[in-house]
Formats: C-alpha cells, structure tokens, sequence
C-alpha cells in the first residue's frame, strides 16, 4: 500500500493521487471541449447557466451539453460519445426514447396534448398498472414528487391522522414534509441542505433509522401516524439493503398500529417487472412510481388499495367539492396515457428485464473484481439493473452509516475521471444502471475505464 493512504478520510485512497488524476481530468475536459465552455458562456440568463439548478451538481468544470441522447448513449455538443449508465437518474432506466414510446408520442402529439380529460389509452393504462403492480386504484401525476404528496396527502385523509413517518436518509423528491433527518444528536429537524423552509417539519414528520423495527415500533406507537414512506431499498443515500425480516416487520407493525404503508418504487422498478414490491411479494396501501414508468416522459403513478381508495373516497365525500389540494393541470394528459402505455406494453417488457438484470449480473462481478484486485474496502451492492459501489467494506444498515460511506471529493474525481474516459456514471454517489438498450461492449468499457481510475488512485 501506498505511504499516503490514509483509509480514515479518503476511502482507502491517496489524496495527492486523486487530486493529480483530478486536474488531468478537468484540464482534457477543458481542453477537448470549446463549444462547452463556448455554452457556459452563453448561459448567462439562465440561474447558475443551467436550467435546473441540479444540473451543476456534476463534477464537470463546465456543464456537460448534450446533443443527442438515444438508447444507452450520449453525444455532447463537441461530438464526444459517451456511454449512458446515468440515463437521467432513472427517468431513462429504459433507455433513451424508447422507439415504442417515440411512436405513441408522434401517433398522440397530432391528437392533443393536454385535454384534462380521459383519452382512449386511460382505461387500458389503469388496468396495465393493476396487472403489473397488483393494486387496483391509480391515478396519474407529473412527477414521483408530486404523486408522493398526493399519495401522502390521501393517506392522511384516509386515516385521519397528522403525522407521517420517514426513514433517515429518505428521499422522495419535492415533498416538504419529507425533508426530514436525524441530526448527530440523534433528534428529528428540517435537512440541512433545505431552503426556504420556515417550519419545523420534524413536529409533523417522525424519522427512525431504516433496518430499526424497535425504533419503528416506538415511533408509531401513539397512533398519530397516517402513513410510513419509504422505498424497499435505499437509494437515494449509499444504497441501503433491508435486512432480512425487515420488510415483513414494517408491515407488521404498521398494521398493528392502523398506519399505512406507502412503499416509493421511482428507482426499485430497477429490481424486476412488478418492481421490488412485486419481486418481494410485499403488501402495501400505497404505491409510487415515477421517473422511467413512462419512458422518460413526464409522468408518475401512484396506487391504492380497495380499502385505502374506499376510505379516501369517504374522506373526499365529506368536504365540499374543489381544491382538494391533489393533482394538477397537466396530470393524466392524453400525452402521458400514451407514453404509460407504450411503455408498459412494449417496452418494460419481461424480456427487457432479462437483458437489463443479465448486464447487471456483469456489471457486478466486474466491478467486484476491480475492488478485489486493489484491496479497496469498499463493495458493490445491487438492486436488479441499479448497480453501486459502495465506499464501506460491508453491506449498509441505515442512513448514518451510508453517509458515513460518502466521499464527495473522491466520488467527483472518479466521475470526472470516467466521464473523460467515456463513461457517464450518476453524478450522485456511484450508482449505474444497465437498460434494455445497453450492450455488453458498453458494460465491458464501464469496467475497464473502473479499473483503469482505480489503479491510478491506489497505485
Ligand atoms: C425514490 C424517489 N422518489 C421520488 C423522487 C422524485 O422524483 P422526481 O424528481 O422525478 O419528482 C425521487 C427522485 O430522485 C426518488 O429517488
């Protein structure tokens, strides 16, 4: 080993290495790339030159412009190519513009795009979603933030009860209530990286360590908790596994105590057909879907159970008509029933998934072995398509432990570093996902770029 390892603070890499493969990185970014840095320039009325500020959270010294996105690749506006194992965080889980999607938009686009009322496609949508995810009462929404405040919002009318209840280290987009963690303390307050946020969201929003059923069981102990959301595997922290038992208890004690259980797929729809929920034989009241459920078009989902709809219903029942304060404008468009059904009938297909959990098997293997050879501590964990490298040397167990597991400044050099090297992994932790469209010459580049950064980060 190295002389300048320093395992505590760098993840069982050199410093002066990663800082010399970082400005390498950046200086050939630089250097390869002047309609970027031209577009940089050009950018000065749009807040931080991006469109969503997001956007910047790249490691890239400039933003990284893209001129055309198809099936698992990327070109860049300098003609750089780039294989995809980002795909837009998930929205493109199934590659970029999935034929069958591209034709339902062109067949649709010419026939409306907002109507605000049922297309053709609604009912066929609405069946294909209980077929494949078992629950049978949907409605359509924009985005998984907005079909997680609706489904959240349903649930406490539903129960009538105030509180709901997050995991640490949760993420479920946009959604106020949600941004919620524990601080060193150990006590519940507003994340730290939220703006604009007056109130104290902890006084309606409880927040237990995932993989904790006995802190779970506290938490819902005085019956003032509508609902528990979470997604079956942590995603959004340094993936996080249930351990065994664990989602068995969750519904256990949930039940128990007359809480619901709103379970988030936007990203686990990576682990097979019917998404974890449907893998796992799990029993939610409520489920989400967003980001790829639609091919990349804007679109979510969100479902109930007969129950959970009937109490809802009741709930609606007794206030006066109007502003029920779910849905907008835009949702369950004529353009979105299109692109759901596509999607579902031709595009996430049963084979589709063989293909996507087939390169994954690939991937983690290959990227295992890279990690042995240079006696890293960390791992690979897994979720069907969505593939990590971990910076620990054992499985997760909640959301302290994976943050403890981030290193952001090592994590944007090995992202740079790829990317250069024409990869595109997610700019958020090192997450990659394989997808009906990508090859196994694709997986094979990822590995072999992984090994290269690696050996010039440990010598
Ligand atoms: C689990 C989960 N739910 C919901 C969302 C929100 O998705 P969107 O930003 O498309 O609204 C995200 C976004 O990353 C997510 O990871």
């Amino acid at each position: 080993m190295d002389a300048m390892i320093q395992p505590a603070d760098t993840a069982g890499v050199s410093h002066a290495r990663a800082a010399a493969l970082r400005s390498e990185a950046e200086a050939l970014y630089l250097g390869t790339r002047p309609r970027t840095r031209a577009a940089a320039g050009a950018a000065a009325h749009l807040f931080d030159g991006v469109p969503m500020h997001w956007m910047t959270d790249w490691s890239t010294p400039v933003p990284l412009v893209v001129e055309a996105a198809t099936g698992a690749r990327l070109t860049d506006i300098d003609g750089h190519g780039y294989d995809d194992f980002c795909l837009g965080d998930t929205a493109a889980l199934f590659g970029h513009g999935p034929p069958a999607v591209v034709e339902a938009l062109v067949r649709q686009a010419p026939r409306g795009l907002a109507t605000m009322l049922p297309s053709a496609d609604a009912a066929a949508v609405g069946e294909l979603l209980f077929r494949r995810f078992g629950l049978p009462q949907w409605q359509i929404a924009t985005t998984a933030s907005d079909a997680n405040r609706f489904a959240l919002r349903a649930a406490r009318a539903a129960t009538g009860r105030p509180r709901i209840l997050v995991f640490d280290g949760s993420y479920h987009g946009a959604v106020g209530e949600t941004f919620v963690e524990l601080g060193a303390d150990g006590r519940p307050r507003n994340k730290s990286g939220l703006v604009g946020e007056p109130r104290d969201l902890a006084s309606l929003t409880r927040v237990v360590p995932f993989n904790d059923t006995d802190a779970l069981e506290a938490a819902l102990f005085d019956g003032t908790v509508a609902c528990v959301i979470t997604e079956p595997v942590m995603t959004n922290c340094a993936m996080v596994l249930p351990q065994p038992g664990f989602h068995r208890a969750l519904r256990e004690i949930t039940r128990r105590h007359g809480t619901l259980l709103l379970i988030d797929e936007t990203h686990t729809l990576s682990t097979a057909l019917g998404g974890y929920t449907g893998e796992h034989r799990l029993a939610p009241d409520l489920m989400v879907i967003g980001k790829a459920i639609a091919g990349g078009v804007p679109a979510a989902v969100w479902g109930m159970t007969e129950e959970t709809a009937q109490r809802f219903r009741l709930a609606r029942a007794s206030v006066p008509e109007g502003h029920s304060g779910i849905g907008t404008t835009l949702s369950g468009s004529p353009l979105q029933l299109a692109a759901l059904r596509a999607a579902l009938e031709q595009v996430a297909t049963p084979e589709a998934y063989i293909h996507m959990n087939g390169l994954a098997d690939r991937m983690e293997s290959g990227l295992a072995a890279v990690i042995r050879a240079a006696g890293l501590p960390w791992h690979v964990a897994r979720c069907g398509a969505r593939v990590e490298v971990v910076r620990a040397p054992a499985p997760l167990l909640n959301g302290a432990e994976a943050n403890r597991a981030h290193y952001p400044a090592l994590e944007a050099t090995i992202h740079l570093a790829l990317l250069v090297r024409g990869v595109l992994i997610s700019p958020f932790h090192d997450m990659m996902l394989a997808s009906p469209a990508t090859g196994e010459d694709q997986v094979d580049r990822l590995i072999a770029a992984t090994r290269e950064v690696v050996q010039r980060l440990t010598g």
